[in-house]
């Protein structure tokens, strides 16, 4: 059956950006860990283990994290930053956001590499605290922190929370009172400034939940620097996801020095956090900006605008996740259905797979884009136009909505879905009662489980009516 134009040219189904590739097994640049090869067989070798053997040992679906990826981006990272605001004459602190993807020993791998860690619940918490987080070193989100998160991020002696909203203020002094602190807060404003890859909208302000309006801040701020269990420590906005350009970012900080600088009028104000949101490629059509050069830019402009409002410099946070994490992850799955869809006139070949929107919620939630390609072998046959699909119950459940395979891809093929490190695992789910997919690390040839993947009886755990399992009649 032919499912693409015999010309050479790309399906008329296939978006835009998606072309036909002159090779469907190669591995397109920047969306995957740094050691991803291919072996002479063909298999595809993440952290020096095949894809083949890691599917054979822990099943599929499987998320696999290329650790010494993760450690090394983390520590880069660090330096660029450390080192683009250290030229201005500042320092910089970069905060591991933990809502990417979180699990004890992440949080040993971003703390050696010299990285605070961000979490934004009371279960985050408790996992950077099980994973040997120095406390003084974390912060804490949250537009609804409970008040028992709050007491408990107080006691334990959490670095830094951010005040979401202007009955925060009282909660969190109160928690801090009670611990015996003077607890460090932050205030979260909006700039206005909303921004999602590519682009980014400019506003006097912004219909969201998250962080108070600029204007309503100074009133905030003095409302906080009267609480003596609480201490001032500055401002904190974070403007969207996935951002390529520095564009937003300056437009944004600008806006923050403005408020920064009037409050400098009643007190100290010796930090900026600006968030994190750096975009990183999912597909051979992104092209994020460098790190290094959005840091620069980010440094010359908070330099900039420092100059211009004759203040200090403060010390700038970012509080970056995907950047970090996203590349690391690879997801394999193995191949259970093939179908050829004729779409007017035209075929799409939908390859359904033994995960999905339980593993990676992204595409369905909000149209994420990714790449996949064989995981145990190549395949010399033409490229087909493929939709690969989830196993559950919902028809938007896709998890990468066009590529290009080898037109020979079959029931029992292991397929590798790469950028899969953030927001992933951390948003899986169990629809459908589809046990959570473990999570493995890799490094230097060898594999080994972070968190285990979900069975039936922990499924059935929770449910309190659960019969004992039957062996089936047998005695
Ligand atoms: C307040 C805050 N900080 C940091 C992040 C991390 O964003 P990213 O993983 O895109 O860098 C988020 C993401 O939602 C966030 O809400």
């Amino acid at each position: 059956m032919t499912l693409d134009p015999s010309d050479g040219s790309s399906n008329p189904l296939a978006p835009d950006w998606l072309h036909i590739p002159a090779d469907a097994n190669a591995l397109a640049p920047g969306l995957w860990p740094t050691s991803t090869i291919r072996s002479g067989t063909g298999e595809l070798v993440l952290g020096g283990v095949s894809a083949t053997a890691l599917a054979a040992e822990f099943g599929t679906p499987l998320y696999v994290i290329d650790e010494t990826d993760a450690r090394s981006r983390a520590a880069e990272l660090l330096a660029v930053f450390q080192t683009e605001f250290a030229r201005i004459g500042t320092s910089a602190k970069v905060y591991y956001a933990g809502k990417a993807f979180l699990s004890t020993e992440i949080v040993r791998w971003m703390t050696a590499a010299g990285l605070n860690i961000d979490v934004c619940s009371g279960g985050e918490l408790a996992v950077a605290l099980a994973g040997g987080a120095d406390p003084a070193r974390l912060g804490f989100h949250g537009n609804n922190k409970s008040l028992a998160e709050l007491d408990e991020a107080t006691r334990v002696g959490v670095g830094t929370i951010v005040i979401d909203s202007e009955v925060e203020i009282g909660r969190v002094a109160e928690a801090a009172a009670r611990n015996g602190r003077v607890q460090n807060v932050r205030l979260r404003v909006n700039s206005g400034v909303h921004a999602h890859t590519h682009n980014f909208l400019a506003t006097s302000h912004e219909d969201q939940k998250f962080g108070i309006v600029l204007s309503d801040a100074p009133r905030l701020v003095a409302l906080i620097r009267a609480e003596p269990a609480l201490n001032f420590v500055g401002l904190h906005c974070h403007i969207g996801s996935q951002i390529f350009g520095a564009d937003g970012f300056a437009e944004s900080a600008a806006r923050l020095l403005e408020l920064h600088a009037t409050l400098l009028a009643d007190g100290p104000v010796p930090e900026l956090n600006l968030g994190g949101g750096f975009g990183i490629a999912y597909t051979s059509a992104d092209e994020p900006t460098p790190i290094r050069e959005l840091a620069r830019a980010l440094a010359d402009i908070v330099a900039a605008e420092c100059d211009r409002l004759g203040i200090p410099l403060p010390v700038v946070a970012f509080e970056p996740g995907r950047v970090i994490i996203g590349r690391s992850g690879v997801s394999l799955y193995r191949v259970g259905t093939t179908k050829a869809v004729d779409v007017s006139g035209t075929q799409r070949l939908y390859v359904s797979v033994d995960g999905g929107m339980s593993d990676n919620v992204r595409p369905a939630l909000y149209g994420a884009d990714y790449a996949v390609r064989l995981a145990d072998r190549t395949s010399t046959e033409p490229p087909v136009l493929v939709r690969i699909a989830g196993k559950h119950c919902e028809s938007g459940d896709i998890v990468v909505d066009a590529d290009y395979l080898p037109g020979d891809v079959t029931p029992g093929d292991l397929l590798a879905v790469p950028a899969t490190g953030a927001y992933c695992w951390a948003l899986s789910n169990n629809y459908n009662y589809q046990g959570r997919a473990p999570v493995v690390a890799v490094r230097n040839g060898t594999a080994r489980v972070l968190v285990r993947g979900e069975t039936i009886a922990d499924l059935l755990a929770r449910d309190t009516g659960a019969m004992p399992p039957t062996n089936g009649g047998e005695s």
